[in-house]
């Protein structure tokens, strides 16, 4: 289908770049020596799943029923669910490991939740296997790799009945927060090395650990070495997006997510054009805009809609539920209106495509520069398995 004739708001997906970036960090896995199994929170679809996975031995990073749900139906079996498990999810988990044949590993870093996970494994009498989450500096989630709960967690593991220790995870989602090559290097460093002393503890206690799992994507990209790891789980960069850019990690032709919309409007008195993409579209992050220089990406900078490189001073500067305001730093809002009239489209590029693309049932695939789509592909969305338990 043409550009022109789709509705807006929709999201693009420029096919040739995902292919691009699955291939660049495959083998950039390959040269680290770890097994990747991307982070498919973001992209949400089978088919990139397909092309993030080819040649590789890893499964496939989730973080929610819903994905779990969707990508053991499209037959990928080996699934960690990489956010802190809650107990009460076990039941809706033993079913669809049950039904759709799969591996699932949960995720755990408090004795409490171990203590109920395993209660609940019991009860349903399914086996689950657990990593447990180290904190490498991001203060979200995990233990600390030096502190006594590490060995505490791992002996109420093996205590259990139903339940097996697969291994360490780690996130260091503070490399959001240092641009620039070396820094985030030093950040990929830590979160090696996190992993890596909490695999060494559990080992020495006489623990077996097969999975040592890091990764996010600025230190996949930028780490130096990954040694005593097994395998690393980016997500974005199957999409790449503003954030990453502005983090030194990709490009501005990396970006293979873009959201295209309408020109609804031309307000001369707040000297802005609308465009019906607004906050729901395109979310309201504003993460790019930490790093970038001067002011800015705002809420997405403008492209044409052959998505050529983005238009010079062009950005969304505001954004309502489904009002995008798209704001030029000349200042010159007759010349503004003149390049993008009543009617024409764009495309936004996100800041932080994780968000953006959530709420899209689909992505409208395309190559390169046409304005022409090749393939609809579905994706996952929400929370909850389709017989409605979000457990
Ligand atoms: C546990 C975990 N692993 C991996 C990732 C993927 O990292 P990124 O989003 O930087 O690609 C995330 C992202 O939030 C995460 O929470």
């Amino acid at each position: 289908m043409k550009l022109a004739d789709l509705p807006t708001p929709s999201l693009l997906l420029d096919l040739d770049r995902v292919e691009r970036n699955c291939a660049a960090m495959s083998e950039r896995a390959r040269r680290l020596g770890v097994s990747l199994r991307p982070h498919l929170k973001t992209a949400k679809s089978a088919d990139v799943a397909w092309l993030a996975t080819r040649g590789q031995p890893g499964g496939l990073t989730v973080s929610t029923l819903a994905e779990i749900e969707y990508f053991g139906r499209q037959g990928f079996t080996d699934l960690s669910y990489a956010v802190g498990i809650a107990a009460h999810k076990l039941e809706a988990l033993a079913e669809l490991q049950r039904r759709l044949g799969l591996t699932l590993t949960l995720l755990a870093d408090h004795a409490d939740t171990v203590a109920e996970v395993a209660q609940r494994a019991a009860q349903l009498d399914t086996p689950f296997a657990l990593l447990i989450e180290v904190d490498c500096g991001g203060g979200r989630g995990g233990v600390a790799p030096e502190g006594p709960e590490l060995l505490a967690l791992a002996q109420a593991i093996r205590a259990s009945s139903h339940l097996r220790l697969q291994g360490v995870l780690t996130h260091a989602g503070q490399s959001y927060a240092v641009p620039g090559r070396e820094a985030i290097a030093a950040v990929a460093e830590a979160e090696r090395a996190a992993a890596g002393l909490a695999a060494s503890r559990l080992r020495a206690a006489g623990f077996e650990v097969p999975v040592v799992s890091v990764g996010a994507t600025p230190t996949a990209v930028h780490a130096q070495q990954l040694a005593g790891v097994t395998e690393m789980r980016p997500g974005v960069y199957t999409l790449f997006d503003l954030d990453q850019v502005a983090l030194g990690v990709c490009g501005l032709e990396d970006i293979a997510a873009s959201v295209l919309a309408s020109v609804i409007g031309h307000n001369p008195r707040s000297q802005r054009v609308l465009i019906d993409a607004g906050a729901l579209a395109l979310s309201k992050d504003l993460s790019a805009n930490g790093f970038a220089e001067g002011d800015e990406v705002g809420y997405g900078l403008v492209c044409p809609m052959d998505g050529r490189a983005p238009l010079a001073g062009l950005r969304v500067a505001e954004v309502h539920q489904e009002h995008g305001f798209i704001a030029s730093r000349s200042g010159d809002a007759e010349a503004l209106f003149r390049l993008l009239p009543i009617g024409a489209r764009v495309r936004i590029l996100p800041n932080h495509v994780c968000m953006t693309a959530a709420p899209y049932p689909h992505y409208e695939v395309l190559r390169g520069g046409s304005t022409e789509t090749i393939a609809r592909w579905p994706k996952a969305g929400g929370w909850s398995c389709t017989d409605g338990r979000t457990a």
